[in-house]
């Protein structure tokens, strides 16, 4: 019988302090989905090694594996979905390799995180630039039809997608061409102290009020919760709610599940106190089982060893065929 099932594939980079961004915007998307979907999620540590905001005390492996028993204890069944890591399938950079010798520089060099970051440093890695090439090959590898991923991603999942119909109209049908899926609550969340800036793994590093990590302690996230930026008001004004209001009633959507209109009925008029006591209390809730489970499996050494292991076995499996059909195509063979 053949798996009717869409082929849903992402990843997140092991770098920086996983938040409740990461959450809304890809974890929760991915466990919701796992039963109708063919899911694959790679824990993307190549990518990892350009990033500036790794922990300096743990290794890329180290946190790596971290990552990975997040997924799981988030609620991702290895029986469902496949998990692995980047590194230990190399189809990965061999793929980017070929397509790079097909994608116009000037496609790399106007996309927005490229020019961002490379203004924050003088000497710019050639791979950052070549970022986007490799996640299309993470994604073009495996025919995935969707991609669920935040808001500030779509650029990178249209350009794979460019990447894809480039290849295929100039060589013959090879690629899939996926699709972003882009939450409607959840997947924008805004930093807490500054609720006009995205929430990201490296500014958490260096700033304790920005985010809550989804590993937090119960007193950690109430105390952040508590110091978050609202309004300047003392009431929640659901129509007229500026950036800091507006963020902390996404989040709460995003974690209660509530429509916009009952999240509205429950505060509107309410103090930003009330606003805050029944968010922290939500949070944790929703979060101490996955910090048990992160903690519990994490000690699981063999365990998580074989969920990769098997992982990387399927994803070998199934990008080799993909390696192979497009060596074939470009005449590589024969
Ligand atoms: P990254 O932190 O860049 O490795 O992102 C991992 C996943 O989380 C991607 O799908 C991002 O789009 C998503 N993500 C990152 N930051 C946020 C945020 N502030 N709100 C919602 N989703 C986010
Ligand atoms: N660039 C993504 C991020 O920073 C991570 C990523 C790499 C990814 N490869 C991917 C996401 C493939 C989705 C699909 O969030």
């Amino acid at each position: 019988m053949t798996d009717k099932r869409l082929r849903s594939f992402s990843g997140i980079q092991p770098s920086g302090k996983i938040h409740i961004g990461n959450y809304t915007g890809a974890l929760k998307p991915w466990v919701d989905a796992q039963d109708e979907v063919d899911g694959i999620y790679c824990v993307v540590d190549l990518h990892a090694l350009t990033a500036s905001d790794r922990e300096p005390r743990k290794s890329v492996g180290e946190q790596s594996r971290e990552v990975a028993a997040l997924y799981l204890a988030c609620g991702l069944d290895p029986k469902a979905s496949t998990i692995f890591l980047q590194s230990e399938v190399w189809t990965h950079p061999y793929l980017s390799w070929v397509f790079e010798t097909q994608v116009p520089l000037g496609w790399l060099t106007r996309m927005t995180q490229f020019k961002s970051k490379a203004n924050e440093t003088d000497s710019v890695p050639t791979a950052l630039l070549t970022y986007p090439v490799l996640q299309a090959a993470d994604i073009l590898l495996y025919d995935a039809e969707i991609v669920p991923v935040g808001e500030d991603q779509k650029q990178h999942i249209e350009i794979a997608r460019d990447i894809a119909q480039r290849f295929n109209s100039t060589y013959g049908s090879a690629f899939v061409l996926p699709e972003p899926k882009i939450g409607v609550h959840g997947s924008r969340i805004m930093a807490l102290d500054e609720p006009t800036v995205k929430m990201s793994k490296s500014r958490a590093l260096v700033n304790r009020g920005h985010s809550i990590g989804i590993t937090d302690d119960p007193d950690a996230i109430s105390r952040t919760i508590r110091r978050a930026v609202t309004d300047s008001g003392t009431s929640v004004d659901v129509q007229n709610a500026g950036a800091g209001i507006r963020n902390l009633l996404n989040i709460y959507r995003s974690f209660s599940g509530e429509s916009d209109q009952e999240a509205s009925a429950r505060f509107d008029g309410k103090g930003y106190g009330v606003l805050k006591n029944e968010l922290a209390e939500l949070l944790v809730d929703a979060l101490a089982p996955i910090r048990s489970e992160y903690q519990r499996l994490l000690a699981e050494r063999l365990y998580l060893n074989d969920v990769l292991n098997e992982g990387q076995e399927r994803a070998f499996r199934l990008s080799t065929e993909k390696v192979a059909c497009v060596l074939e195509i470009l005449g590589l063979r024969g």
